[in-house]
């Protein structure tokens, strides 16, 4: 079964057909069209895996780096060469944030509002960009220069309150360094991010994710490579740490530890019994509090006598998975050939087996 974007299957299915631009002839009419280059690149990005449709996400961004966003063209290009489903592609397409529903910006300027950032000023300065461009979350401006977005974390927190364009990190920002920022943007130039590559636009950075380079030649991408990085802030706990002469505490021991003149001597539990360590005893007396037979599995498991877990072993002994490479249930879609497996009857307790579809 396929569901088509322009259909209220593919609609409900895919939400691809949820933004106004999709359904506007003119604005598709207007796109980039994806050529037989386009097609040659998604099939090299598909030779890169053994199992095709792992390909996918790369191939999203392909379609981006050409269109500015996943169009129905793109959906359908990728569902081709995959031998997918459009609502399967379409279902990888809407579950992450940075494959775009809607023609996209130049740029897209993503503001960090969760909180760290939001506390330091984040949200201030959200609000302070969208009041200038017009624009509230996920839109563009009338002259397509900016996307503005917000976004919950970027990954950066020590360099709080955090911009990035087209995912280049601009640091520690605030409203006016934001507002200069677009602006520089919005005439055309691209100010120099803190750390890292220079900037581009979207366009160029999704050729990027999709694996191919954005520049124009090899030193360019090198240069890109080589561009400085930033660590202070990620260090100030350290130096911090350095000056006062503190050190992390040692990681508790999981297994006994060998005999050792300077481990504590045994203890004599209160069953009477020696040798054991209080976390030993406290251990047993978790196992022996357990009311169901899975706390009493976790705590066996956390117990310290308790064997390291095996690596799971194949009938000739070697580890490893004994699924052949490309039926992985879940990976390529088709399963381990043959009919379904047989109810077991196994049951985790406490829940009610799922019910089979009529
Ligand atoms: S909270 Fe803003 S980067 Fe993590």
């Amino acid at each position: 079964m396929s569901a088509l974007p322009g259909s209220a299957e593919g609609t409900a299915v895919t939400g691809l057909d949820s933004s106004p631009v999709d359904a506007s002839p003119e604005t598709l009419a207007a796109l980039p069209p994806l050529t037989e280059q386009t097609r040659l690149e998604a099939r090299e990005i598909m030779a890169r895996y053994p199992v095709p449709r792992s390909a996918l996400l790369p191939m999203l961004h392909l379609v981006q780096s050409v269109q500015g966003y996943v169009s129905p063209e793109g959906v359908t290009l990728c569902a081709e060469e995959l031998g997918l489903t459009k609502a399967e592609v379409g279902a990888v397409a809407t579950f992450y944030t940075m494959y775009k529903r809607r023609p996209t910006g130049r740029h897209i300027v993503s503001v960090c509002t969760n909180t760290l950032c939001s506390v330091l000023g984040g949200q201030r300065i959200m609000d302070a960009l969208s009041a200038d461009l017009g624009v509230h979350h996920d839109e563009t401006t009338a002259d397509g220069s900016i996307t503005l977005e917000h976004a919950e974390c970027l990954a950066a927190c020590d360099y709080a309150p955090v911009v990035t364009v087209d995912y280049e990190f601009y640091d520690q920002q605030d409203v006016d360094s934001a507002r200069e920022l677009v602006a520089a943007l919005r005439r055309g130039e691209k100010p120099l991010p803190t750390r890292g590559a220079p900037l581009t636009d979207f366009k160029g950075i999704s050729r990027q994710l999709a694996g191919f380079s954005q520049h124009a030649d090899a030193a360019a991408a090198r240069a890109a490579v080589d561009a400085p990085s930033a660590l202070g802030p990620t260090l100030v706990g350290l130096k911090l740490a350095e000056e006062r002469g503190e050190s992390a505490p040692a990681m508790p021991r999981r297994s006994a530890p060998a005999p050792d003149t300077q481990q504590p001597a045994a203890t004599v539990a209160p069953s009477g019994r020696t040798g054991e360590t209080p976390g030993k005893e406290a251990a047993d007396a978790r196992v022996a509090a357990a009311d169901t037979p899975a706390e009493r599995a976790g705590a066996a498991a956390s117990h310290p006598d308790a064997p390291e877990p095996a690596g799971r072993r194949l009938p000739d002994g070697r580890e490893g998975t004994d699924t052949p490479a490309g039926q992985e249930p879940g990976t390529s879609g088709q399963g381990p050939a043959g009919p379904p497996p047989a109810d077991t009857g196994r049951r985790i307790e406490g829940r009610t087996p799922p019910r089979r579809k009529g």
